[in-house]
This record gives structure tokens, C-alpha cells and sequence, in this order.
């Protein structure tokens, strides 16, 4: 596998260390990151997993004043809780540091240095708002208003949370300081910029034309930004937080955290390996790959490529950016402000020894095409019939026959039948589909895979049924339960990356002693004679009143938030339409297909414009879904279309077919996706 390259470099985004770490992130990122890298430490591949916390920026200062504390105090806090909820989950990062290491600060310090003495930057003059009483500007997220876009109530100065966009704080309508709750006024302030502009023609050539393999949602995010055109960026801030601008009469200046923290990566490398960093950073075959939800792509893709590019000096890109999208909680958007969150750390405690069943969970659940719902109910059905129902059904039963019949010894299997033979040529096919599925990126499609290996066991006792034979047939037994517990052994490698708590007790209980990657597939891992350890359950069954307490957790929060209780006893009212003749639906061509590409149409508030790849053509659609969905949004969506309407004009656009939509009552809209991507131009019916 990937020939090409010597080391594989693996990074998780920082997180903010302003609170902690959440079922979101790890769905996104975490998770996704460390089976690959446990994967590819597996096949014995030479790897580093980087991450640390980002503890600069705006919302630490924020909720250091919240707090009565100093932002020091926050990040000493929330960095200690996060980094142990890592460790107990089992993300094998091979270093977690932090922005504010001396390392960092020196790193990132020389980093801004050599790209301004090399004459990188721009330096400019410009109006910022700034809060006269509290003698400061107010950059990012101390700016608060109207969001120009969807109209939301308490936009940020950077960023709208409600519809996602981007802005900046003149954007604003009707803009609040976050520290007075004044309207600012604006006030010169001189700061250096990264004009992007400048890297444009290089990124459109790398990323459009040599990473058409990216993720759909990551190529398409990236593509809309260049055809958009970039602009310069401020890369310093007037803050009394963060690492101070290196540069003489800087002072009150640090460096915007969106520029620290990528070089953080780099950072932690060095930390790890002082003298060493420079083959992992430096070298062609260094494979680097940026494990990171949405809303980080551009930082990814676009920015920290360009500081890269511009330092000069042999750094490498990332390979890959296999960005995920969000995941949502029991319906909500996850907010970590109004607490609507499952916490990692909460979750530990709470279900000790249950690590894995959240890393199962989040897995089969990942945002890998599009965003997803956590909901409890899920989480105890994925466990009780998944985990405990097939995978832990099936070891248990083996493992219990053999010391039946055996004491324990795995018996040699003379002859096999058919049946054996078809069930062991299983094995490697399964192997290699989760190997084309891991170095694709593709988590949740690699754990079903791996699941198949458990039901194919499971399927395979329940129809040999070795305890009828056992009155006559011993020889048979022998065969059976041989193969059965080498299902088991191929299973304690398959799960090794994504459930590495549940492998280790599987190995026990089978007395293996390690696990490689290049035994996976045989039907003779365990030789004839070898003794086993007694059953012991990897899986428990949850109760009801275990996700009942949990479920009365987000209650008691939605109430406390006064947040819209959406009782599913709500009816439509929208009346029945007459009968329809069967020959009359089928006149319809109803169709799946992806958004490539997503503008507002000038000079109207509803309509977008959307390129879409039907599977048969790529065709323009105009729809009136932008009160609901911003272009960044439906960017790589999968949607379903009424394929053979006839076109229309709209807007002086020439429209073919229709975007199929929930309609709410109310008036809210709602894309209609396939619950996992299908080939676009799948027919509906
Ligand atoms: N702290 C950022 C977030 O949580 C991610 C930073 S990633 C890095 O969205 F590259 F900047 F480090
Ligand atoms: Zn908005």
C-alpha cells in the first residue's frame, strides 16, 4: 500500500480549549483519525499522530471574562480535561501539546518572522470597531449582530453559527460589543495581511486540477472559494492574548489564531521528535493528512497551504483532507454555548467500560457524506443488537463450545465441507474491502465490513449447529468450532483499529498474543492444540432506564434553554390531493444527484443557482431554497430532483427540473436525501 510513500504524517484538528471535547468532534474527526492511524501502525507503516489543543483566539478570552478568571486559567482547565477524555476513549495521538507551549510560541513566532522579513505580507491601515469603554477592538467574536444573511439574532463578527457563512465584522448588522453590549465606533489600527490573491493561480492548479480525488464536500467547499476569488487576509490582531507579532512596534498585536494554530501541527511535531521534525515536514514521501470537520476546510485547504507555500523552505501539503460534516444531537444542531451536547468526559464516567460502544456508535454514524443525527434510542439498539445481539453473541457462543467440548483446546479440523470452505474464502474478501475502505476514508463502510465478519460467524453456528452433532458427530465439531474461533482471531485484527478496548479482551480470552495486520484472512491463526481463556462477555446490554437518564439530561437542558420542544404529536394539515393512477406517477423520472457547485441568484432573495451531476448530465437547476440553505451548504449535498420536468426560465436562467423538498406547514424546507449515498441518477420510486 501507498508505495510512494515512506511516513505517514496524521493530524487532528486542535481543539479549542474553551471547553470540552464533544460526540460531535469525535464523529467528525477524532475517531475517523485514529482508526486510520491505528490501521496503518498495523501494517506496520511508520506514522505520527499529532494534536494539541488551540488555545488561543477570542472565545478563550470570552469565557475567561465569563468566568471571572484569566484565560490562562481556562486553557489549563479545559486542556487537562480534554486531554484525559482522549486517552481514556483510546485516540492513540502520539503526542497531545498545546499552543501555549514555549515551543509553539517559538515556532509559530519565527514562522511570521521569516514570512515578514522575506516581505510575504502586506501591511495595512484600516477602520475597526472598537469599544470605547472598554479601550479595545473588538476582533472575531467580540463583535456581535444581525447576520446579513439569514437574519440570525447574535451573528459573530467572523462567523454566522446559525447559517455557517463566513463574515466579517462590517458585515454585521446592527453590531454589539460582546464585552459592553455598546455600539462600537471605528478606529484606525495598522495590521499585516496574507494576500491570498497572490497564491490563487497555484491553489486553483493544485487543488482543482491535482486533487480531483478529494471528498466531494472538501473539493467543492474549495472550489467555491477560488472561483469567488480571494482576498487578502489579516493575519495579527489587536488582543492581549495569543503569540505577540514578532515584529518592532507590535506591541498589544498577536497573531490571529487561525494563524498559530495550523503551525501548532508543526509545533507538536518538533516537541515530539526535536531532532528528527524536519524529514516528517520536508519530505516528498511524507504522506500529510488533515483529519478535520466543515467548517475548518478553508483554513485547511486554502490558507495554511498558502503560509506553507510562501515560508518556502521544502514544507510539504497535505495528500488528503478528508473533512467530515456535523453531527447533530436527538435533531439539534450541537451547540457547546447552550450546552446541547453529549461530553466525552460526562460520557465516561457515566458508562465506564463502555468506551468502545461510543467509538462503535459514533463510527456507524460518522457525517462522512452528509450531516447525521446522534440519538440515544440508536446508540441502545446499535449496542444491544449489533454489538451484544451479533459480535459478542458470536464469540461468546464459540468460545463456551470449546471448552464444552474441548476444555478449551482449539480442536484440528480434518476435513472441510463445503460450507467451511465457503465461509473461510469470506475472510480475505472481507479483508481487502475493509483496506479499500480505510485508505479511502470510507469509516463507516470499513466497519460494516468488519461486522459482516461477525454475522458471517454468527450465520455459520446457527446453521452448523455443532451442539446436534456433538451426539454424533465429533469430527465435525472439531471442524466447526476450529473455524469459528478462527473467525474469532480474524475478528480480534479487524476490530483492532476501531474498537481497540473490546480486541484486547478478545485477545485474551483467545490467548493471542499480538495482533498483525498480515494474519488477517488466514483460516490457521490459532494452530490446533492452542489453549483459550474461559468467556468472559465483551459486550453489555444498556437498559432502558440508562438512556432514559440520558434523554432526561437533554430535557432538563432544552427547558433550561427555553429552546422549541418540537412534540412529534404535531400533524400536517395540508389536505390529501385526489386520487393519483400508478401510470400517472410513473410519467415522473425521480432521480438522486449532487450539488457541485452554489450561487445566490443577483438581485433576489430566495433562488439559488446549483450545478448539479445527475448521474446522466450535468445540469443547471434554479430553486427558491435560499432562505433555507446557503450556497456553502449545499455544496456536495445529495438531493433528489424531478428529473424530466420541463425546463423553464427563471430569472433569465434556463432551469431544468426540480429539487424535491419537505415543505413544513409553517413554511421551513427541508432537501429530501438519501438516508446513505446511492450512484447519482439512482431512480426513485
Ligand atoms: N480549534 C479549531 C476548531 O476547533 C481547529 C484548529 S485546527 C488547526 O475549529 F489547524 F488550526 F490547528
Ligand atoms: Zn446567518
Amino acid at each position: 500500500m501507498n508505495s510512494r510513500y515512506k511516513r505517514h504524517l496524521v493530524t487532528a484538528a486542535l481543539p479549542y480549549a474553551n471547553g470540552a471535547v464533544h460526540i460531535g468532534h469525535l464523529a467528525g474527526v477524532y475517531i475517523p483519525a485514529d482508526i486510520y492511524t491505528r490501521y496503518l501502525r498495523m501494517r506496520g507503516e511508520d506514522v505520527r499522530f499529532i494534536c494539541g489543543s488551540d488555545e488561543h483566539g477570542v472565545p478563550i478570552t470570552i469565557k475567561a471574562k465569563q468566568n471571572n478568571c484569566t484565560p490562562q486559567e481556562i486553557v489549563d482547565k479545559y486542556h487537562l480535561i480534554i486531554k484525559d477524555s482522549f486517552e481514556r476513549l483510546g485516540i492513540s495521538f502520539d503526542i497531545y501539546s498545546r499552543t501555549t507551549s514555549a515551543t509553539h510560541h517559538k515556532t509559530a513566532s519565527d514562522f511570521f518572522r521569516k514570512l515578514y522579513l522575506d516581505g510575504k505580507f502586506i501591511e495595512r491601515e484600516s477602520e475597526q470597531y472598537y469599544d470605547e469603554e472598554a479601550n479595545q477592538f473588538l476582533a472575531d467574536r467580540y463583535i456581535t449582530g444581525i447576520c446579513p444573511k439569514c437574519s440570525a439574532e447574535d451573528a459573530y463578527g467572523d462567523q454566522c453559527e446559525k447559517c455557517g457563512s463566513t463574515l466579517s465584522p462590517t458585515e454585521l448588522i446592527n453590531p454589539k460589543s460582546a464585552l459592553s453590549g455598546k455600539t462600537p465606533v471605528m478606529k484606525s489600527t495598522s495590521h499585516w495581511y496574507l494576500p491570498l490573491d497572490q497564491y490563487e493561480p497555484w491553489l486553483k492548479e493544485w487543488i482543482l486540477e491535482g486533487h480531483k480525488e478529494w471528498k466531494i464536500n472538501v473539493y467543492g467547499q474549495c472550489k467555491s472559494w477560488l472561483d469567488g476569488g480571494l482576498m487578502p487576509r489579516a493575519v495579527s490582531r489587536d488582543l492581549d492574548w495569543g503569540v505577540p507579532v514578532p515584529v518592532e512596534g507590535a506591541s498589544g498585536k498577536v497573531l490571529y489564531v487561525w494563524f498559530d494554530a495550523p503551525i501548532g501541527y508543526i509545533s507538536n511535531t518538533i516537541e515530539l521528535m526535536p531532532n528528527d521534525w524536519e524529514r516528517w515536514w520536508k519530505s516528498e514521501d511524507t504522506k500529510l493528512v488533515h483529519f478535520i470537520g466543515k467548517d475548518n476546510i478553508v483554513f485547511h485547504c486554502i490558507v495554511f497551504p498558502a503560509m506553507l507555500k510562501a515560508h518556502g523552505d521544502g514544507y510539504i501539503l497535505p495528500e488528503n483532507v478528508p473533512a467530515n460534516e456535523f453531527l447533530n444531537l436527538e435533531g439539534n444542531k450541537i451547540s457547546t454555548s447552550r450546552n446541547w451536547a453529549v461530553w466525552l468526559h460526562e460520557y465516561l464516567d457515566e458508562f465506564p467500560g463502555k468506551e468502545d460502544v461510543l467509538r462503535y456508535v459514533l463510527c456507524a454514524n460518522a457525517p462522512e457524506t452528509k450531516d447525521n443525527d446522534f440519538t440515544w434510542k440508536d446508540f441502545q439498539t446499535r449496542n444491544n443488537s449489533e454489538l451484544v445481539g451479533i459480535f459478542g453473541n458470536f464469540v461468546n457462543r464459540a468460545v463456551v463450545l470449546t471448552h464444552k467440548y474441548f476444555e478449551g483446546e482449539v480442536p484440528t479440523a480434518v476435513r472441510y465441507e463445503t460450507v467451511d470452505e465457503e465461509v473461510i474464502a469470506q475472510i480475505p474478501i472481507l479483508k481487502k474491502s475493509i483496506e479499500e475502505s480505510i485508505e479511502s476514508y470510507k469509516f463507516r463502510e470499513a466497519l460494516r465490513e468488519a461486522m459482516n465478519l461477525a454475522r458471517l460467524g454468527n450465520k455459520y453456528l446457527t446453521e452448523t449447529e455443532p451442539w446436534k452433532i456433538a451426539k454424533s458427530d465429533m469430527e465435525r465439531v472439531a471442524a466447526i468450532l476450529n473455524i469459528s474461533l478462527q473467525i474469532c482471531a480474524n475478528l480480534a485484527i479487524a476490530f483492532e483499529p476501531i474498537l481497540p478496548h473490546t480486541t484486547k479482551k478478545l485477545r485474551y480470552i483467545l490467548n493471542m498474543k499480538s495482533s498483525n495486520w498480515s494474519d488477517f484472512g488466514n483460516s490457521t491463526i490459532l494452530i490446533p492444540g492452542h489453549k483459550i481463556n474461559q468467556a468472559s462477555l465483551l459486550f453489555e446490554k444498556i437498559e432502558d432506564s440508562e438512556i432514559e437518564f440520558q434523554i432526561a439530561k437533554l430535557t432538563a437542558t432544552k427547558e433550561s434553554n427555553e429552546m422549541v420542544v418540537v412534540e412529534s404529536t404535531e400533524t400536517a394539515t395540508t389536505p390529501l390531493k385526489d386520487e393519483c393512477a400508478y401510470e400517472d406517477f410513473m410519467k415522473m423520472d425521480i432521480r438522486t444527484a449532487t450539488v457541485l457547485e452554489a450561487e445566490r441568484v443577483p438581485k433576489t432573495d430566495k433562488l439559488l443557482r446549483l450545478t448539479i451531476d445527475t448521474g446522466l448530465d450535468k445540469r443547471t437547476i434554479v430553486s427558491g431554497i435560499a432562505e433555507f440553505y446557503t450556497p456553502e451548504e449545499m455544496i456536495g449535498k445529495q438531493i433528489s430532483i424531478l428529473a424530466n420536468l420541463a425546463p423553464r426560465k427563471i430569472k433569465g436562467i434556463e432551469s431544468k427540473g426540480m429539487i424535491l423538498m419537505a415543505k413544513e406547514e409553517g413554511g421551513k424546507m427541508r432537501i429530501i436525501t438519501p438516508e446513505e449515498r446511492v450512484i447519482n441518477g439512482s431512480t426513485i420510486s
